[in-house]
């Protein structure tokens, strides 16, 4: 069952999706939106600056309801200064018993809290950064700045994301199984070098993809877009986009091939962004193409009746909005076809 908060999140999400592009018909009333913003922002938390949801549904919203614009951005300004001193004290733990491939999340200051043999072995995790010991939650603050400076165009989100990205490509092409026949790429999942798993390597394609929209020259000596190419090279090489085009968990550390874990939503959504971005920064049809056979594999997997199945709470919203923001910016730019199909009942339901 979903909680609440994710009830409304994942409601929304649904009231920013269908209202933005003239294909779409449904009428979503301001009211809505906002009633649900106001229920949304019962979750956010004015001393640390964090709340359940993402930036990128904030952006969202501000982006359909231009009168909330301000106030978003007020509190996107606040998270900027506050979150970093609160959001690392966290640690993720994977492979625990019972659930293989399945991260758990721990706090320092909230449910679930730190055991405390993560604490004595490894002590306290670090504070007053959106650098992170988990580069997937880099990524998800990376895409999170991005968001926010297209909304705003402040420069400071920009480069915090520049920031955060060259962290994570620290380790690029660097890892165990960074060599396969399609090229050289591929980052860890953590800085322990523990797990290559696809939820960190498509946050950091999509992030390089991102950012060769946006950061233009000054990047600080890296190409993004030869980055995001040779990582999506790499990714395509390992396996994990099976050939039904559906995506697994991560690698098997010593195969180097796909480990055959769960088919998370959020790994069939979150490498689409960075098709999109890819396919605007190049022209290249392949681009769009690989993005409707993953779109199409992951609608048909995981939505078959048009409702998508999560499992986890977060993972579900985080899932199901990034495939639809992502299809719906594809479809949004006036030389693609209208959706057809199945991705269309998706974008409806
Ligand atoms: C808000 O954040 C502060 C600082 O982390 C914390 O002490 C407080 O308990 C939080 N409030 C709620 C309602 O979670
Ligand atoms: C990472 O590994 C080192 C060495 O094994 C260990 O001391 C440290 O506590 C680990 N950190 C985390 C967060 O697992
Ligand atoms: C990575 O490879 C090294 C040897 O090349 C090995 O010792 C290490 O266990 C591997 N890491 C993982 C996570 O399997
Ligand atoms: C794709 O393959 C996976 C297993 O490898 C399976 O779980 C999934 O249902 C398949 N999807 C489709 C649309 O055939």
């Amino acid at each position: 069952m979903l909680s609440k908060a994710s009830l409304n999140l994942v409601l929304l999400a649904g009231l920013i999706a269908p209202s933005d592009g003239a294909i779409f018909s449904r009428e979503v009333s301001k009211a809505n939106l906002e009633a649900a913003y106001g229920a949304l922002q019962q979750w956010y938390n004015h001393s640390n600056g964090l709340w359940i949801p993402s930036l990128t549904v904030l952006t969202g919203v501000a982006t359909v309801d231009t009168s909330m614009k301000q106030q978003i951005a007020g509190v996107i300004a606040e998270t900027f200064v506050k979150a970093p001193h609160y959001s690392p004290e966290m640690a993720k733990v994977v492979d625990m018993e019972n659930e293989r491939y399945l991260m758990q999340t721990f706090y320092g200051d909230r449910w679930p809290f730190l055991p405390p043999w993560y604490v004595q072995q490894h002590g306290r995790p670090h504070r007053h950064t959106f650098k992170n010991f988990i580069n997937d939650d880099e990524g998800w603050w990376a895409l999170g700045w991005i968001a926010a400076y297209d909304l705003t165009q402040d420069h400071r989100y920009l480069t915090q994301a520049q920031i955060i990205f060259r962290d994570m490509y620290s380790v690029f092409g660097k890892i165990n199984c960074s060599r396969n026949n399609a090229g050289v790429g591929g980052i860890w999942w953590d800085k322990n070098h523990t797990y290559v798993n696809a939820i960190a390597n498509e946050l950091f394609f999509s992030t390089a993809a991102s950012l060769a929209n946006r950061a233009g020259s000054s990047s600080g000596g890296l190409s993004y877009l030869d980055i995001a190419k040779k990582q999506l090279a790499w990714f395509r090489g390992t396996g994990m986009i099976q050939s039904n085009f559906t995506i697994n968990d991560g690698l098997d550390q010593q195969t180097c091939r796909n480990n055959g874990g769960t088919i998370w939503t959020y790994n069939q959504g979150v490498i689409l962004g960075g098709l999109v971005e890819l396919s605007k920064a190049t022209s290249d049809k392949f681009y769009i193409d690989t993005a409707h056979n993953i779109a199409n594999a992951a609608i048909a997997t995981l939505a078959p009746s048009g409702i998508l199945r999560g499992f986890l709470r977060a993972e579900l919203w985080r899932g199901w909005l990034a495939i639809q923001r992502n299809l719906r910016q594809e479809f949004a730019c006036p030389a693609q076809s209208k959706p057809k199909g199945p991705i269309q009942r998706l974008l409806q339901a």
